[in-house]
């Protein structure tokens, strides 16, 4: 049976497209619900045009832990049925108890190659600190901010002149192929590391 996955988003949601064609044409999972935080997500649309299930749940709280909220995407992912999670841009950190009640089940894909540049900015910091390297991960997401298991990491170059909206366009491009390339093996039970 193939596994019905939720894509969580915030913006434009490049990354939950290029997971949705993968999925399509692969056939290793299935997207199942399109989830996202902000109402004016543009991913939204995106998601609305492949005809995938999609809401919106809104935080009350600007920030911390939001128990309704979190109750309310529960109850999405119950309704629908959610086997697995995938965070694509999804800017809102989950609580313990939410990432608890998903063991193993929810990925994410941090713009850095994890461990190094946890959190925001990455590609700031990575210019700021004067690095030749920097790329992307798909990891397992546990309660410690970017640190869970990693299962997929792409690197890129940093070249002379960049900025940090260089550097972006570069690494979201390794982004859309890492990302459905992982979750494919991860759908798979294929535990080798993927490496572009
Ligand atoms: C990506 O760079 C992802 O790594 C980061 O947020 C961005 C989301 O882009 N967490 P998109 O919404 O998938 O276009």
């Amino acid at each position: 049976m193939t596994k019905k996955v939720a894509i969580f988003i915030s913006g434009s949601g490049s990354n939950m497209v290029s997971l949705v064609n993968s999925m399509y044409r692969q056939n290793y999972a299935w997207p199942s619900l399109v989830l996202s935080n902000k109402t004016c997500a543009s991913g939204l649309t995106k998601a609305k045009k492949f005809n995938i299930p999609s809401v919106c749940i809104e935080p009350k709280k600007a920030s911390g832990l939001d128990l309704d909220f979190e109750a309310e995407i529960q109850r999405e992912l119950k309704n629908y049925k959610i086997e697995l999670i995938c965070l694509a841009g999804f800017m809102r950190v989950l609580s313990n108890s939410f990432v608890d009640s998903w063991p193993g089940k929810i990925l994410n894909i941090h713009p850095s190659l994890l461990p190094k540049y946890k959190g925001l900015n990455t590609h700031k910091r990575v210019l700021e600190n004067g690095e030749k390297l920097t790329g992307c991960t798909v990891h397992e997401v546990t309660p410690e901010l970017d640190s869970g298991r990693i299962l997929g990491q792409a690197t890129v170059p940093v070249l002379p002149n960049d900025t940090v909206e260089t550097i972006r366009l570069r690494v979201l491009e390794k982004e859309h192929i890492l990302y459905p390339r992982t979750l494919e093996q991860f759908c798979l039970g294929r535990s080798d590391l993927v490496t572009m």
